[in-house]
C-alpha cells in the first residue's frame, strides 16, 4: 500500500508541476487573435493614450508628403477633384466668405463636410482633416443661420458673459453642420474708422477686445472635447487695426512700445484662454509683412507668449511677401506659419515646399513642429474619435434658442446718443412714420460676411427686420406707415428713419476721405424734415459716420451698428421694452478731420466721446428679455 500510495503522490506532484507549466506557457503569449490585434494597435489610434504620445507616434510614421499635407489648406471651391484631399493628404479645407454648398442648406453642408471627411480617413493613417470658416456673426455663411450683431455692436454690449453666450451659440451651429473650426474672433484694435473692418472690431482700446476673448470660451468650451466645441481663432496678429490711414493690408507704423500697449494685450488673454489656433495680419510693421515675420510670430507670440495652437497664414497672405513663390514659401513657413491658407494652388504649394525640405532651405524640424502643432489640435477635438458630424446639433441651426441670445445681444449693443425731451421710449400707440434705407432691409442690417463675403441688400437670409419689429411691438390697431424715401410723414406723431451704411467687407469697405451720410440718406431726411414731424434717427452702420451737420434737428438718435437677423432688439429699445445700455466702443468723430481719434488723444474732441451711451428716465419700464436659458 505505501507503494501505492507513493506513487498516488508523485501523480499528483507531477499533474501540479504540469498544470503551473501550462500556465506559465498561456501567460507569455497572447490569448487570441484580437490580443494580438490590440497588441499591434498603433498608439495614435489609442484615445486612452495621452495626446502628446499619440502625435509623437503618428508623426513618426508620417512620410514628408503626409506631413506637409497636414500643412495645406485650399478652399472647397479650389479642389480639382474631391479626391486630392486624399492624394495630397491634405489636412483642412476651408470656406471661404461665401463659399457654400449648393443648396445652401445645413444638410447640405453637414454631407459635404462627410463626403471630405471620409475621403480623408480613406489614406494610409486616416487623419481626419480640421474644416475652417468664418463664423465671425454666427454661421453667417449658411442660409438660416442665426446672425449675431458684428464685434463693434458686441464691444458696446461691455457684456463679457453675454458674449460667451453668443460663442456658445454660434459653436452649436457651427457644429451642426460637421465644420470644426472658426476664423474668430478678430482681435484687431480698429484705430482709425476709415479702415473697411472697423466692425470686425470690439473697438478703439484694448480694453474691450481684451474683456470679449470670452468668445474664446464660448467657441472651444472648457475643452476642446466636448460636444459642440469647434476651434477658435484669434486674429490677425498682429496690429491690422492701427495701419496708417486705416489702410486695409496697409502698414503699421509704430513703436514696439505701441505695438505691445494697444494690439497685443487681447492676444494674451486669448492664450490664457487656450485658444487654439492664431492667424496671421496681411499688414505690416514698420515696412515689414507680418506673414514672413519670425520675431513676431516665432519669438513673440509662439516664443514669450507661450501659444502652443497652431498659426495659418491668411487667404494667399504668403503671396504678398517680396520674392518668387518658393522663397515666399521658405520665408513663411521659417518665420512658423504652420499651416498655410493657399487656397487655391495646393499642388504648387506642396510640390515646393517639399523642395524646399529636399534643399534644406526649411528644416524638416519646422516641418515636425508645425505637425505636431496641428494633429494635437486635431486630437484634441477628439476628431479621430469623432470625425464626423453630430447632426444633434443640426437642428440648432437658426433655433429660436440661439435668436433670442442674438435678440438680447442686439437690445445690449444699442447705444442711445442723443433724447430731447425724451422723446424716447416711443409710445405702443403712437402713429409712427418708418422711412429709410435700412429700415426694411435683412441684408443692410447684418453687413458684410453675411452669406457672401461682401454681405448684400435685400432678403437674403430668414430674421426680422427693424421695421417688422416696430410693426410686431405697437399696439393692435396702431398706424405704422413705412415708406423708403421718407414720403407721406405728415400727420403721424414720430418719424423713425433709419438710414447708415449697405454691406462691404474688408478693403472694399475702406474709406480713405468721406465718413458722412450718402446722397439718399440725406434725401430721406430732408423729405422727412420738411414735413415736421419730429425724428428719431437709428443709424445701421459698421461704425460711426460723421452727422454734425444733420444731427441738430433729430430729437433721437441710436447707433445700431450692424445688428444681424434680430431687428427686434432694436424695437425693444425704441419702445422702451429695453432701456439703453450700450456704451460707444469708439470715440464718433465731429468732423472729418478729427479721423483718427481715440480716447487718450493729446487733443480730444470729438462729438461724443469713447463710452458715452444715454439711457431712458428711470420712471421708464421695461421688462427684461426671459433668458433663453
Ligand atoms: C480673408 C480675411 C480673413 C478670413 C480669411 C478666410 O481675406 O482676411 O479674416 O478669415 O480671408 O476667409
Amino acid at each position: 500500500m505505501a507503494v501505492q500510495r507513493r506513487t498516488i503522490r508523485s501523480q499528483r506532484l507531477l499533474n501540479a508541476a504540469i498544470l503551473v507549466l501550462v500556465m506559465l506557457t498561456l501567460s507569455a503569449v497572447p490569448r487570441s487573435r484580437h490580443a494580438d490585434a490590440q497588441s499591434t494597435t498603433p498608439i495614435y489610434k489609442d484615445p486612452a493614450a495621452p495626446i502628446p504620445n499619440r502625435v509623437a507616434d503618428l508623426l513618426a510614421r508620417m512620410t514628408l508628403e503626409e506631413k506637409i499635407g497636414q500643412m495645406t489648406q485650399p478652399d472647397r471651391g479650389s479642389l480639382s477633384a474631391e479626391a486630392d484631399i486624399a492624394s495630397y493628404y491634405l489636412g483642412s479645407i476651408l470656406s471661404g466668405g461665401g463659399s457654400a454648398p449648393t443648396p445652401n442648406t445645413p444638410t447640405a453642408w453637414a454631407d459635404m463636410y462627410d463626403r471630405y471627411q471620409g475621403i480623408a480617413l480613406s489614406t494610409r493613417l486616416g487623419i481626419p482633416i480640421i474644416y475652417g470658416i468664418d463664423a465671425v456673426h454666427g454661421h453667417n455663411n449658411v442660409y438660416g443661420a442665426t446672425i449675431f450683431p458684428h464685434n463693434i455692436g458686441l464691444g458696446a454690449t461691455r457684456n463679457p458673459a453675454l458674449i460667451q453666450q453668443v460663442g456658445r451659440a454660434t459653436a452649436e451651429e457651427v457644429a451642426g453642420t460637421g465644420i470644426d473650426w472658426t476664423f474668430a474672433p478678430c482681435l484687431c484694435v480698429a484705430r482709425n474708422e476709415r479702415w473697411g473692418r472697423t466692425y470686425e472690431s470690439y473697438g478703439e482700446d484694448p480694453e474691450i477686445a481684451r474683456a470679449m476673448t470670452t468668445i474664446v470660451t464660448g467657441l472651444q468650451g472648457t475643452s476642446l472635447s466636448q460636444p459642440g466645441s469647434i476651434l477658435a481663432t484669434a486674429k490677425h496678429w498682429v496690429g491690422d487695426g492701427g495701419t496708417t490711414g486705416g489702410d486695409d493690408q496697409g502698414n503699421t507704423q509704430i513703436s514696439e512700445a505701441e505695438l505691445r500697449r494697444l494690439h497685443i494685450p487681447p492676444y494674451i488673454d486669448a492664450i490664457q484662454k487656450g485658444v487654439g489656433s492664431v492667424m496671421i495680419s496681411y499688414s505690416s510693421w514698420n515696412g515689414q509683412k507680418l506673414h514672413g515675420h519670425k520675431y513676431l510670430i516665432t519669438d513673440v507670440l509662439k516664443g514669450e507668449l507661450g501659444f502652443s495652437g497652431f498659426v495659418v497664414s491668411d487667404w494667399a497672405g504668403i503671396d504678398q511677401l517680396p520674392g518668387d513663390y518658393p522663397s515666399d514659401v521658405r520665408t513663411a513657413i521659417n518665420a512658423g506659419i504652420d499651416m498655410v491658407m493657399v487656397p487655391h494652388n495646393y499642388q504648387l504649394f506642396t510640390g515646393t515646399l517639399r523642395n524646399e525640405v529636399n534643399a534644406g532651405t526649411v528644416p524638416l524640424s519646422r516641418i515636425d513642429d508645425a505637425v505636431r502643432r496641428i494633429l494635437t489640435k486635431k486630437f484634441e477635438l477628439g476628431l479621430f474619435e469623432r470625425p464626423y458630424t453630430d447632426r444633434s446639433y443640426t437642428a440648432t441651426i437658426g433655433s429660436a434658442a440661439h435668436r433670442a441670445i442674438a435678440r438680447d445681444a442686439v437690445r445690449q449693443s444699442l447705444v442711445l446718443l442723443k433724447n430731447t425731451n425724451n422723446i424716447l421710449p416711443l409710445s405702443k400707440n403712437a402713429r409712427i412714420f418708418v422711412a429709410g434705407k435700412n429700415a426694411d432691409d435683412i441684408g443692410n442690417q447684418s453687413g458684410g460676411w453675411t452669406i457672401a463675403w461682401q454681405g448684400s441688400s435685400g432678403n437674403i437670409t430668414p430674421g426680422t427686420t427693424i421695421l417688422q419689429g416696430i410693426r410686431n411691438t405697437v399696439a393692435p390697431g396702431t398706424t405704422v406707415t413705412y415708406n423708403r424715401t421718407g414720403r407721406g410723414a405728415a400727420g403721424h406723431d414720430v418719424a423713425v428713419v433709419v438710414i447708415g451704411e449697405k454691406p462691404y467687407a474688408e478693403g472694399q469697405g475702406d474709406q480713405p476721405s468721406y465718413l458722412g451720410l450718402d446722397q439718399d440718406d440725406k434725401n430721406t431726411l430732408n423729405t422727412v424734415k420738411r414735413s415736421g414731424v419730429p425724428m428719431v434717427v437709428v443709424m445701421v452702420s459698421g461704425r460711426p459716420q460723421i452727422v454734425s451737420s444733420e444731427i441738430a434737428s433729430w430729437r433721437g438718435f441710436i447707433a445700431a451698428w450692424l445688428p444681424g437677423t434680430e431687428g427686434q432688439g432694436v424695437a425693444d429699445v425704441l419702445f422702451g421694452d429695453y432701456r439703453p445700455t450700450g456704451k460707444l466702443p469708439h470715440s464718433w468723430p465731429r468732423a472729418e478731420t478729427q479721423i483718427p481719434i481715440n480716447i487718450g488723444d493729446a487733443t480730444y474732441d470729438p462729438l461724443f466721446p469713447y463710452g458715452f451711451g444715454l439711457t431712458y428716465p428711470s420712471l421708464q419700464t421695461y421688462m427684461p428679455l426671459k433668458s433663453s436659458k
